[in-house]
């Protein structure tokens, strides 16, 4: 069961039992983005995941089925919440409308936390549906930094946010990414989504080092992890969240896990959705990339699924 809670809701009847997710003194929970096709499997298999990250806006104006559903799933697993609306680095106010009901679906989900993205959506109230970099400037900084501590008041929780996979940067940048990153979370105490397989379709955009990307950032402040396939257009790289993590990719995981230690790590698979068993298969590829460094017990900032006992998990030691 997940310590820190109540014993969970039985299974239905006829539900196999679901897995225990207790936690144990090891180290990188693996989780799954819990898609809305999937949610009759995950109800009647209780598949062996230690959590599960909901894109918000799936969930946010829903009810009927999907948040019946979503209710039943956080009886028993650690939620986490991952926007694409907030724009944060945007121009526009704040959509406060958006962040109450952000802040109501955290508190139905019991989430862990709550993260979006380092970028910009749209300007003028016009929505692009896209996720745009940022200038790394000092204006943008500070820009920014002022708009994660007013969305950290609201939701009254540390804000997580993810680095953008990008094709494009602004040339008048006078900082480096991974320098923006970690004066922004110095500055607001603000985390990181980590998405490794960002941080190599971008340097290889970019034509920059990942690993001193990855070895420059307060991994201190790394509460979570993505992983996802990309696509090689030939000139360029495209996060494109529809395949298996490439091999470049698991490698640099390596690197951040030996850096951080124990980090919940989710792999991210949005388009040509397969089957749940089949994210699960790649979901514990990650296993393997795992060395005994790994073992030992890890709190972030938010501390928020370590301090309900399910952010640390056993995990395998390497086997191959
Ligand atoms: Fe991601």
């Amino acid at each position: 069961m997940r310590a820190g809670s109540t014993e969970p809701a039985a299974p239905p009847s006829a539900s196999p039992p679901a897995p225990e997710v207790a936690g144990g003194d090891g180290a990188c929970a693996l989780g799954l983005g819990l898609r809305v096709p999937h949610l009759p499997h995950v109800l009647a298999e209780w598949p062996d995941v230690a959590w599960f990250e909901i894109i918000s806006e799936d969930f946010i104006d829903s009810g009927g089925y999907p948040r019946h559903a979503l209710a039943r799933i956080a009886e028993r697993y650690p939620i986490v919440m991952h926007g694409v609306s907030l724009s944060i680095g945007g121009t526009d106010p704040l959509d406060l409308g958006y962040l109450t009901r952000l802040q109501r679906l955290a508190d139905a989900t019991g989430a862990r936390w709550v993260s979006d993205h380092v970028c910009w959506t749209g300007v003028t109230g016009v929505t692009t549906g896209e996720l745009l970099p940022v200038p790394f400037t000092e204006h943008s900084l500070r820009h920014i930094a002022g708009r994660v501590r007013h969305v950290q008041d609201l939701l009254e929780r540390p804000l997580v946010l993810e680095n953008l996979g990008t094709c494009a940067a602004f040339a008048h940048s006078t900082m480096t990414e991974w320098e923006f990153l970690a004066r922004l979370c110095e500055d607001t105490g603000c985390e990181l989504l980590l998405d490794v397989t960002n941080v190599y379709v971008s340097s290889v955009n970019h034509d920059f080092d990942p690993e001193e990307y990855i070895r420059a950032l307060p991994h201190g402040r790394v509460a979570q992890v993505h992983l996802a396939g990309h696509t090689d257009m030939g000139d360029h790289l495209i996060g494109t969240h529809d395949g298996p993590v490439a091999g470049p990719v698991w490698d640099l995981y390596e690197l951040v896990t030996s850096l951080t230690g124990p980090v919940p790590t989710l792999l991210e698979w949005h388009d040509d959705l397969p089957p749940l068993s089949g994210l699960l298969d790649e979901l514990h590829k990650a296993r393997h990339h795992l060395g005994a460094h790994q073992t030992g017990t890890r709190e972030t900032g938010t501390g928020e699924i370590a301090a309900h006992g399910t952010g640390t998990r056993e995990i395998e030691a390497r086997d191959d």
